[in-house]
Protein backbone atom coordinates (compact mmCIF):
# COMPACT_ATOMS: atom_id res chain seq x y z
CA UNK A 1 0.00 0.00 0.00
CA UNK A 2 0.93 3.54 -0.56
CA UNK A 3 -0.25 5.76 2.35
CA UNK A 4 -0.92 9.23 0.33
CA UNK A 5 -0.03 12.24 2.67
CA UNK A 6 1.06 14.73 0.27
CA UNK A 7 -0.71 18.45 -0.48
CA UNK A 8 -4.16 18.11 1.06
CA UNK A 9 -6.49 15.15 -0.81
CA UNK A 10 -8.77 13.45 1.12
CA UNK A 11 -10.01 10.20 0.06
CA UNK A 12 -12.98 9.14 -2.29
CA UNK A 13 -16.23 7.03 -0.15
CA UNK A 14 -18.37 4.42 -2.42
CA UNK A 15 -21.70 6.96 -1.94
CA UNK A 16 -19.76 9.85 -3.51
CA UNK A 17 -18.42 7.58 -6.46
CA UNK A 18 -22.01 5.94 -6.82
CA UNK A 19 -23.28 10.13 -7.32
CA UNK A 20 -20.54 10.63 -9.96
CA UNK A 21 -21.62 7.72 -11.66
CA UNK A 22 -25.25 8.64 -11.84
CA UNK A 23 -24.76 12.28 -12.84
CA UNK A 24 -22.53 11.03 -15.80
CA UNK A 25 -25.61 8.72 -16.96
CA UNK A 26 -28.14 11.41 -15.91
CA UNK A 27 -26.64 14.09 -18.04
CA UNK A 28 -28.86 16.93 -15.66
CA UNK A 29 -27.44 21.15 -16.51
CA UNK A 30 -27.51 22.45 -13.56
CA UNK A 31 -26.82 26.06 -15.05
CA UNK A 32 -30.65 27.01 -15.98
CA UNK A 33 -34.27 25.69 -14.85
CA UNK A 34 -36.38 24.04 -12.07
CA UNK A 35 -35.99 20.66 -11.90
CA UNK A 36 -35.02 18.03 -9.23
CA UNK A 37 -31.00 18.08 -10.26
CA UNK A 38 -31.17 21.99 -9.46
CA UNK A 39 -33.26 21.23 -5.80
CA UNK A 40 -30.69 18.68 -4.55
CA UNK A 41 -27.76 21.23 -5.98
CA UNK A 42 -30.05 23.89 -3.48
CA UNK A 43 -30.11 21.54 -0.83
CA UNK A 44 -26.48 20.91 -0.88
CA UNK A 45 -25.32 24.58 -0.46
CA UNK A 46 -27.84 24.73 2.01
CA UNK A 47 -25.91 21.71 4.00
CA UNK A 48 -23.07 23.50 3.55
CA UNK A 49 -24.72 26.85 5.02
CA UNK A 50 -25.86 25.09 8.01
CA UNK A 51 -22.53 23.67 8.77
CA UNK A 52 -20.98 26.61 8.71
CA UNK A 53 -23.41 28.24 10.64
CA UNK A 54 -24.24 31.08 8.27
CA UNK A 55 -28.03 31.84 8.07
CA UNK A 56 -30.69 30.46 5.80
CA UNK A 57 -30.73 33.60 3.68
CA UNK A 58 -27.25 33.28 2.50
CA UNK A 59 -26.58 32.22 -0.74
CA UNK A 60 -23.62 30.57 -2.27
CA UNK A 61 -22.90 27.84 -5.51
CA UNK A 62 -20.99 24.40 -6.48
CA UNK A 63 -17.74 25.39 -8.65
CA UNK A 64 -14.70 22.91 -9.04
CA UNK A 65 -12.89 23.40 -6.23
CA UNK A 66 -11.20 25.65 -3.41
CA UNK A 67 -9.74 28.07 -5.95
CA UNK A 68 -12.70 28.64 -7.95
CA UNK A 69 -14.81 28.96 -4.33
CA UNK A 70 -12.01 31.32 -3.13
CA UNK A 71 -12.56 33.62 -6.92
CA UNK A 72 -16.17 33.57 -6.71
CA UNK A 73 -16.26 35.14 -2.70
CA UNK A 74 -13.30 37.55 -3.98
CA UNK A 75 -14.99 38.72 -6.82
CA UNK A 76 -18.25 39.47 -5.06
CA UNK A 77 -16.40 41.51 -2.56
CA UNK A 78 -14.10 43.45 -4.86
CA UNK A 79 -18.15 44.24 -6.71
CA UNK A 80 -19.31 45.23 -3.03
CA UNK A 81 -16.65 47.40 -1.97
CA UNK A 82 -15.55 49.39 -5.60
CA UNK A 83 -17.63 52.01 -4.83
CA UNK A 84 -18.45 51.65 -8.55
CA UNK A 85 -20.59 49.61 -10.94
CA UNK A 86 -17.13 47.65 -11.52
CA UNK A 87 -19.75 45.25 -13.99
CA UNK A 88 -20.08 48.49 -16.67
CA UNK A 89 -17.34 50.24 -16.04
CA UNK A 90 -14.43 48.03 -15.16
CA UNK A 91 -11.94 48.12 -12.38
CA UNK A 92 -10.49 51.07 -14.46
CA UNK A 93 -13.16 52.97 -13.09
CA UNK A 94 -12.30 52.31 -9.33
CA UNK A 95 -11.66 56.03 -7.87
CA UNK A 96 -8.59 54.53 -5.38
CA UNK A 97 -6.52 51.65 -5.64
CA UNK A 98 -8.32 48.49 -3.94
CA UNK A 99 -6.51 46.81 -1.00
CA UNK A 100 -7.11 42.78 0.23
CA UNK A 101 -5.17 41.53 3.08
CA UNK A 102 -3.91 37.91 4.07
CA UNK A 103 -0.92 36.48 5.63
CA UNK A 104 2.36 35.35 4.14
CA UNK A 105 0.92 31.89 4.51
CA UNK A 106 -1.95 32.65 1.85
CA UNK A 107 -2.46 29.74 -0.73
CA UNK A 108 -1.08 30.57 -4.41
CA UNK A 109 -4.86 30.85 -5.40
CA UNK A 110 -5.41 34.09 -4.29
CA UNK A 111 -2.67 35.50 -5.92
CA UNK A 112 -4.56 34.15 -9.10
CA UNK A 113 -7.74 35.49 -7.88
CA UNK A 114 -6.49 39.43 -7.98
CA UNK A 115 -5.18 38.84 -11.08
CA UNK A 116 -7.80 37.67 -12.83
CA UNK A 117 -9.98 40.25 -11.11
CA UNK A 118 -7.75 42.87 -12.89
CA UNK A 119 -6.90 44.08 -9.34
CA UNK A 120 -2.92 42.86 -10.00
CA UNK A 121 -0.63 40.73 -7.69
CA UNK A 122 0.43 44.25 -5.40
CA UNK A 123 -3.39 44.53 -4.60
CA UNK A 124 -2.68 41.93 -2.14
CA UNK A 125 -0.92 43.17 0.86
CA UNK A 126 0.56 39.94 2.58
CA UNK A 127 0.64 40.67 6.34
CA UNK A 128 3.27 38.88 8.24
CA UNK A 129 2.18 35.57 10.66
CA UNK A 130 3.18 34.88 13.59
CA UNK A 131 5.09 32.37 15.70
CA UNK A 132 2.18 30.30 15.56
CA UNK A 133 2.39 30.96 11.55
CA UNK A 134 -0.99 33.21 11.62
CA UNK A 135 -1.82 36.47 10.26
CA UNK A 136 -0.27 38.85 13.07
CA UNK A 137 -3.53 40.94 13.89
CA UNK A 138 -1.58 44.32 15.39
CA UNK A 139 0.48 44.14 11.56
CA UNK A 140 -2.88 43.75 9.92
CA UNK A 141 -3.96 47.04 11.71
CA UNK A 142 -0.85 48.84 11.03
CA UNK A 143 -1.10 47.85 7.32
CA UNK A 144 -4.84 48.70 6.89
CA UNK A 145 -3.56 52.19 8.37
CA UNK A 146 -0.80 52.79 6.36
CA UNK A 147 -2.47 52.23 3.52
CA UNK A 148 -5.60 54.51 4.23
CA UNK A 149 -2.94 57.41 4.71
CA UNK A 150 -1.27 56.15 1.64
CA UNK A 151 -4.74 57.11 -0.28
CA UNK A 152 -5.06 53.22 -0.98
CA UNK A 153 -8.65 51.66 -0.52
CA UNK A 154 -8.59 48.73 2.19
CA UNK A 155 -11.54 46.38 0.93
CA UNK A 156 -11.34 42.76 1.95
CA UNK A 157 -9.26 40.75 4.89
CA UNK A 158 -8.77 37.01 3.76
CA UNK A 159 -8.56 34.83 6.90
CA UNK A 160 -7.11 31.60 6.74
CA UNK A 161 -8.55 28.42 8.45
CA UNK A 162 -5.93 25.81 8.02
CA UNK A 163 -3.33 27.04 5.82
CA UNK A 164 -1.62 25.00 3.41
CA UNK A 165 1.44 24.39 4.56
CA UNK A 166 0.72 23.86 8.21
CA UNK A 167 -2.64 24.08 8.67
CA UNK A 168 -2.66 27.19 11.08
CA UNK A 169 -6.24 28.86 11.48
CA UNK A 170 -6.55 32.29 12.15
CA UNK A 171 -7.77 34.04 14.68
CA UNK A 172 -11.34 34.62 12.87
CA UNK A 173 -12.83 36.41 15.53
CA UNK A 174 -10.60 39.29 15.77
CA UNK A 175 -10.28 39.30 12.11
CA UNK A 176 -14.57 39.29 12.28
CA UNK A 177 -13.75 42.38 14.65
CA UNK A 178 -11.51 43.96 12.92
CA UNK A 179 -12.91 43.92 9.36
CA UNK A 180 -16.43 45.16 11.17
CA UNK A 181 -14.73 48.33 12.51
CA UNK A 182 -12.48 49.20 9.37
CA UNK A 183 -15.45 48.30 7.14
CA UNK A 184 -13.90 45.22 5.16
CA UNK A 185 -15.33 42.50 3.58
CA UNK A 186 -14.52 39.39 5.58
CA UNK A 187 -13.87 36.25 3.68
CA UNK A 188 -12.04 33.16 4.83
CA UNK A 189 -10.61 30.63 2.87
CA UNK A 190 -11.87 27.52 4.64
CA UNK A 191 -10.59 24.57 2.21
CA UNK A 192 -8.73 22.92 4.38
CA UNK A 193 -10.42 23.57 7.60
CA UNK A 194 -13.49 25.45 7.56
CA UNK A 195 -15.23 21.61 7.73
CA UNK A 196 -13.44 21.68 11.56
CA UNK A 197 -16.84 23.84 12.45
CA UNK A 198 -18.50 20.05 12.12
CA UNK A 199 -16.09 18.16 14.03
CA UNK A 200 -16.98 17.99 17.87
CA UNK A 201 -13.54 18.63 19.59
CA UNK A 202 -12.34 20.81 17.08
CA UNK A 203 -15.25 23.46 16.29
CA UNK A 204 -13.54 25.57 18.32
CA UNK A 205 -10.60 26.40 16.10
CA UNK A 206 -12.62 27.53 13.48
CA UNK A 207 -14.68 29.84 15.99
CA UNK A 208 -15.69 33.07 13.84
CA UNK A 209 -15.89 31.47 10.56
CA UNK A 210 -20.20 32.30 10.80
CA UNK A 211 -19.39 36.06 11.20
CA UNK A 212 -17.39 35.76 7.58
CA UNK A 213 -19.37 37.90 4.39
CA UNK A 214 -17.99 35.01 1.86
CA UNK A 215 -16.27 31.23 2.95
CA UNK A 216 -14.78 29.20 0.44
CA UNK A 217 -14.64 25.65 1.47
CA UNK A 218 -14.02 21.84 -0.12
CA UNK A 219 -16.37 19.10 0.14
CA UNK A 220 -13.48 17.33 -2.31
CA UNK A 221 -10.86 17.37 0.77
CA UNK A 222 -13.02 15.89 4.25
CA UNK A 223 -16.12 15.34 2.63
CA UNK A 224 -14.09 12.91 0.87
CA UNK A 225 -16.23 13.48 -2.38
CA UNK A 226 -14.20 12.95 -6.06
CA UNK A 227 -12.88 15.41 -7.62
CA UNK A 228 -14.44 18.04 -8.42
CA UNK A 229 -16.36 19.74 -6.36
CA UNK A 230 -15.67 23.62 -4.37
CA UNK A 231 -18.74 25.41 -2.35
CA UNK A 232 -18.53 29.49 -2.07
CA UNK A 233 -21.03 30.70 0.34
CA UNK A 234 -21.91 34.29 0.90
CA UNK A 235 -23.66 35.54 3.30
CA UNK A 236 -25.73 38.78 1.44
CA UNK A 237 -26.87 36.61 -1.42
CA UNK A 238 -28.46 39.99 -3.15
CA UNK A 239 -24.52 40.91 -3.40
CA UNK A 240 -23.63 37.18 -4.83
CA UNK A 241 -26.95 37.17 -7.75
CA UNK A 242 -25.81 40.74 -8.86
CA UNK A 243 -22.05 40.14 -9.10
CA UNK A 244 -22.90 37.13 -11.92
CA UNK A 245 -26.83 37.60 -13.12
CA UNK A 246 -27.17 38.33 -16.43
CA UNK A 247 -30.28 37.75 -18.38
CA UNK A 248 -30.48 37.20 -21.82
CA UNK A 249 -33.61 36.77 -23.79
CA UNK A 250 -32.68 33.16 -24.20
CA UNK A 251 -32.54 32.87 -20.51
CA UNK A 252 -35.71 34.64 -19.33
CA UNK A 253 -37.77 32.70 -16.41
CA UNK A 254 -40.96 31.74 -16.58
CA UNK A 255 -43.78 32.10 -14.41
CA UNK A 256 -44.24 27.87 -13.96
CA UNK A 257 -42.65 25.02 -15.84
CA UNK A 258 -38.69 24.20 -16.44
CA UNK A 259 -37.38 27.99 -16.73
CA UNK A 260 -39.11 29.09 -13.51
CA UNK A 261 -37.55 29.60 -9.90
CA UNK A 262 -33.79 29.77 -9.11
CA UNK A 263 -31.58 30.02 -11.91
CA UNK A 264 -28.19 28.20 -10.58
CA UNK A 265 -26.23 29.91 -13.36
CA UNK A 266 -26.91 33.45 -11.63
CA UNK A 267 -24.40 32.94 -8.95
CA UNK A 268 -21.38 31.92 -10.87
CA UNK A 269 -19.34 32.25 -13.75
CA UNK A 270 -20.78 28.89 -15.33
CA UNK A 271 -23.81 28.66 -17.53
CA UNK A 272 -24.12 24.98 -18.17
CA UNK A 273 -22.45 23.41 -15.42
CA UNK A 274 -23.07 19.25 -14.14
CA UNK A 275 -24.45 18.04 -11.26
CA UNK A 276 -21.56 17.42 -8.81
CA UNK A 277 -23.97 18.17 -5.90
CA UNK A 278 -25.43 14.65 -6.16
CA UNK A 279 -21.84 12.74 -4.93
CA UNK A 280 -22.08 15.13 -1.71
CA UNK A 281 -26.08 14.63 -0.77
CA UNK A 282 -25.20 10.71 -1.50
CA UNK A 283 -22.11 10.89 0.69
CA UNK A 284 -23.89 13.26 3.34
CA UNK A 285 -27.34 11.00 3.35
CA UNK A 286 -25.75 7.96 3.82
CA UNK A 287 -23.49 8.89 6.09
CA UNK A 288 -24.52 12.36 8.15
CA UNK A 289 -22.65 15.19 8.81
CA UNK A 290 -21.75 13.55 12.62
CA UNK A 291 -19.98 11.18 10.96
CA UNK A 292 -17.82 13.11 8.86
CA UNK A 293 -16.92 15.59 11.54
CA UNK A 294 -16.16 12.38 13.85
CA UNK A 295 -13.48 11.31 11.05
CA UNK A 296 -12.15 14.75 11.19
CA UNK A 297 -11.16 14.55 14.68
CA UNK A 298 -9.81 11.67 13.89
CA UNK A 299 -7.01 12.91 11.56
CA UNK A 300 -6.18 15.54 14.04
CA UNK A 301 -6.03 13.00 16.73
CA UNK A 302 -3.70 11.28 14.55
CA UNK A 303 -2.24 14.44 13.35
CA UNK A 304 -0.95 15.03 17.26
CA UNK A 305 -0.17 11.27 17.41
CA UNK A 306 2.20 11.75 14.63
CA UNK A 307 3.58 14.83 16.40
CA UNK A 308 4.43 13.69 19.49
CA UNK A 309 6.34 10.53 17.73
CA UNK A 310 8.72 12.95 15.85
CA UNK A 311 8.80 14.84 19.05
CA UNK A 312 10.15 11.56 20.96
CA UNK A 313 12.38 10.10 17.75
CA UNK A 314 15.99 12.01 18.94
CA UNK A 315 16.41 11.95 14.61
CA UNK A 316 13.37 13.80 13.38
CA UNK A 317 12.94 17.57 14.77
CA UNK A 318 8.86 18.88 14.31
CA UNK A 319 9.31 22.36 12.09
CA UNK A 320 6.19 23.60 13.64
CA UNK A 321 3.85 22.82 16.17
CA UNK A 322 1.25 19.78 15.18
CA UNK A 323 -1.59 21.73 15.74
CA UNK A 324 -4.13 19.61 13.39
CA UNK A 325 -3.59 17.11 10.96
CA UNK A 326 -0.61 18.62 8.97
CA UNK A 327 2.56 17.60 10.33
CA UNK A 328 5.82 18.97 9.47
CA UNK A 329 9.32 17.77 10.43
CA UNK A 330 12.59 17.15 9.07
CA UNK A 331 15.37 14.53 9.63
CA UNK A 332 18.30 15.85 11.40
CA UNK A 333 21.62 15.68 10.36
CA UNK A 334 24.23 17.56 12.63
CA UNK A 335 26.89 19.58 10.66
CA UNK A 336 24.50 19.65 7.42
CA UNK A 337 24.05 23.84 6.48
CA UNK A 338 20.69 24.38 5.44
CA UNK A 339 21.18 23.41 1.30
CA UNK A 340 22.79 19.86 2.20
CA UNK A 341 20.08 19.31 4.94
CA UNK A 342 17.53 20.20 2.14
CA UNK A 343 19.12 18.13 -0.12
CA UNK A 344 19.02 14.80 2.55
CA UNK A 345 15.35 15.38 3.13
CA UNK A 346 14.19 16.00 -0.61
CA UNK A 347 15.91 12.18 -1.27
CA UNK A 348 13.92 11.15 1.64
CA UNK A 349 11.02 12.23 0.24
CA UNK A 350 11.46 10.53 -3.30
CA UNK A 351 12.70 7.63 -1.90
CA UNK A 352 9.51 6.95 -0.28
CA UNK A 353 7.23 7.47 -2.88
CA UNK A 354 9.54 5.30 -5.06
CA UNK A 355 9.58 2.35 -2.96
CA UNK A 356 5.80 2.58 -2.33
CA UNK A 357 5.95 3.14 1.50
CA UNK A 358 3.90 7.10 1.35
CA UNK A 359 3.91 9.72 -0.66
CA UNK A 360 4.42 12.81 1.43
CA UNK A 361 5.09 16.52 0.02
CA UNK A 362 7.55 19.05 1.47
CA UNK A 363 7.41 22.85 1.95
CA UNK A 364 9.39 25.73 3.68
CA UNK A 365 8.16 26.52 7.38
CA UNK A 366 9.86 29.47 9.01
CA UNK A 367 12.42 29.71 6.07
CA UNK A 368 13.83 26.41 6.53
CA UNK A 369 12.83 23.40 3.96
CA UNK A 370 10.73 20.40 5.69
CA UNK A 371 8.82 17.38 4.82
CA UNK A 372 4.65 17.50 5.24
CA UNK A 373 2.11 15.09 6.02
CA UNK A 374 -1.28 15.93 5.76
CA UNK A 375 -3.54 13.39 7.35
CA UNK A 376 -7.14 13.14 6.10
CA UNK A 377 -7.79 10.05 4.76
CA UNK A 378 -10.64 8.17 7.05
CA UNK A 379 -8.69 4.93 6.20
CA UNK A 380 -5.66 5.87 7.94
CA UNK A 381 -4.25 3.97 11.46
CA UNK A 382 -1.84 4.98 14.28
CA UNK A 383 0.08 1.71 12.74
CA UNK A 384 0.85 3.62 9.33
CA UNK A 385 2.30 6.63 11.16
CA UNK A 386 4.54 4.28 12.81
CA UNK A 387 5.88 2.68 9.39
CA UNK A 388 6.09 6.01 8.39
CA UNK A 389 8.66 7.78 11.39
CA UNK A 390 10.50 4.26 11.08
CA UNK A 391 11.04 4.05 7.11
CA UNK A 392 11.76 8.05 7.55
CA UNK A 393 14.57 7.41 9.96
CA UNK A 394 15.84 4.17 8.16
CA UNK A 395 16.10 5.97 4.94
CA UNK A 396 17.92 9.06 6.24
CA UNK A 397 20.52 6.92 7.92
CA UNK A 398 21.25 5.01 4.70
CA UNK A 399 21.31 8.24 2.61
CA UNK A 400 23.64 9.88 5.39
CA UNK A 401 25.81 6.64 5.55
CA UNK A 402 25.98 6.36 1.71
CA UNK A 403 26.41 10.35 1.10
CA UNK A 404 24.43 10.18 -1.79
CA UNK A 405 22.21 13.50 -1.10
CA UNK A 406 23.86 16.64 -1.37
C1 LIG B 1 -5.94 26.83 1.89
C2 LIG B 1 -6.28 26.40 0.49
N1 LIG B 1 -6.95 27.24 -0.31
C3 LIG B 1 -7.28 26.91 -1.57
C4 LIG B 1 -6.93 25.69 -2.10
C5 LIG B 1 -7.29 25.37 -3.52
O1 LIG B 1 -8.26 24.37 -3.53
P1 LIG B 1 -8.51 23.47 -4.84
O2 LIG B 1 -7.27 22.67 -5.04
O3 LIG B 1 -9.69 22.65 -4.47
O4 LIG B 1 -8.76 24.40 -5.97
C6 LIG B 1 -6.23 24.78 -1.31
C7 LIG B 1 -5.85 23.45 -1.84
O5 LIG B 1 -5.34 22.61 -1.15
C8 LIG B 1 -5.89 25.14 0.01
O6 LIG B 1 -5.19 24.32 0.80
Amino acid sequence: ILFLFYWFLGSRIFPGARGFLVWGSLGSNQGCGTHAAALVDNQVVDWCKEMMGFPATASGTLVSGGSMANIIGLTVARNAKAGIDVREHGVAGIDKPLRFYGSDQLHSCHRKAMEALGLGNRALRRIPSDAGLRIDIAALRAAIAEDREAGFKPACVIGTAGTVNTGAIDDLQALADLAAKEDLWFHVDGCIGALLAIAPENSHRVAGIERAASIALDPHKWLHAPFEVGCALIRDASAHRSTFAVTPEYLESTPRGLASGHWLHDFGLQTTRGFRALKVWMALREHGIEKFGRLIDQNIAQGHYLGALIEAEPALELAAPANVNIVCFRYRADGLDGGRLKALNTEIMLRLQEEGIAAISDTTVHGQHCLRVAINNHRTRRDDLDLLVRETVRLGQEISRAGTAG
